[in-house]
């Protein structure tokens, strides 16, 4: 085998806690974790050459790409030796989204290369080399339903989420991941998740108690400029979404429903509005 497509599917922060700043810059989380069908597609082929060639629709292919970045992490840190690569991505998850798309075709990227290089690599060496690239791509090479702390990297899988559609919209504008994490006074955050109470919804099924306590903490500290995203979550739940939230650093939004025709209802709505509104669900 030289070829291998595999989904990358977007995540979604059901829960996202800030618990501290560290020594090393970063920022202790907690954050419950859900995949959802929303994907890329990452080819990944073994060539003759010994360059890496990677196309990834509008965003460069260099060394700055996640995915490429992965390769070069997987050859330096599993001893296999460097080959060509072409790694071809069709993207559909917008990025700069709060949805991980980068992350998330690094982690195809590096399941991909175990698949065709180094078949009996374990689960938890492959993780522990997706977090050399970045936080998120631990939990993106895992996915699923999960509870990621510390750096974003460590992983405890949880019973998977009732099942929910989603409908996210994507203001017309980016907001930096740094930027966000350097106007954080942990010590003046306010309401934030009750990520324990998540945990034990989870754990007993309970679909209303997941959506009662869906709750990012980034929102409280959102500059005005990016004051849509309110407007949106306020159109979401006037669509009948059973929660809503910004997921990660944003400024994506979205929308959980239990019943599909009034999710699609609510995407037909935003999509007339925003261009960047999809319809998915969790995996
Ligand atoms: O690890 P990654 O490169 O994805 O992180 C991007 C940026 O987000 C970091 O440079 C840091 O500013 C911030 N960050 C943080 N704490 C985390 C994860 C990310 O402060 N747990």
């Amino acid at each position: 085998m030289t070829s291998i497509t595999l989904p990358a599917y977007a995540k979604l922060n059901l829960t996202l806690d800030i618990l501290r700043k560290r020594e090393d810059g970063y920022h202790d989380l907690q954050m419950v974790m859900q995949t959802i069908e929303l994907h890329d597609d990452v080819t990944v082929t073994l060539t003759d050459g010994d360059g890496i060639i990677c196309r990834c629709g509008d965003i460069p292919g260099d060394e700055t790409n996640l995915a490429v970045r992965a390769a070069r992490a997987f050859f330096a840190e599993t001893g296999v030796a460097p080959c060509g690569l072409d790694i071809d991505i069709v993207k559909r998850i917008p990025a700069q989204a709060g949805m991980a798309g980068g992350s998330e075709d690094a982690a195809a990227t590096l399941r991909a290369l175990r698949k065709l290089l180094k078949p009996e690599l374990p689960g938890d060496e492959l993780e522990r080399i997706a977090a050399l690239v970045g936080s998120d791509v631990p939990y993106c090479v895992r996915g699923g339903t999960a509870l990621a702390e510390g750096r974003g990297e460590r992983l405890t899988s949880l019973r998977s989420a009732p099942p929910f559609y989603v409908v996210l919209c994507k203001p017309d504008f980016d907001i930096s991941t740094p930027m966000l994490f350097s106007r954080v006074k942990v010590s003046e955050l306010w309401s934030r998740p009750d990520t324990s109470g998540m945990l034990e919804a989870m754990h007993r099924g309970d679909a209303g108690g997941v959506a009662s306590r869906v709750k990012n903490v980034f929102e409280t500290i959102l500059p005005k400029e990016y004051a849509e995203v309110f407007a949106i979550k306020e159109r979401l739940r006037r669509l009948g979404a059973e929660a809503t939230s910004m997921t990660g650093s944003g400024p994506t939004v979205f929308g959980l429903y239990r019943d599909e025709a009034a999710a699609r209802a609510a995407y037909v709505k935003l999509s007339a509005d925003h261009a960047q509104t999809f319809l998915t669900r969790f995996v």
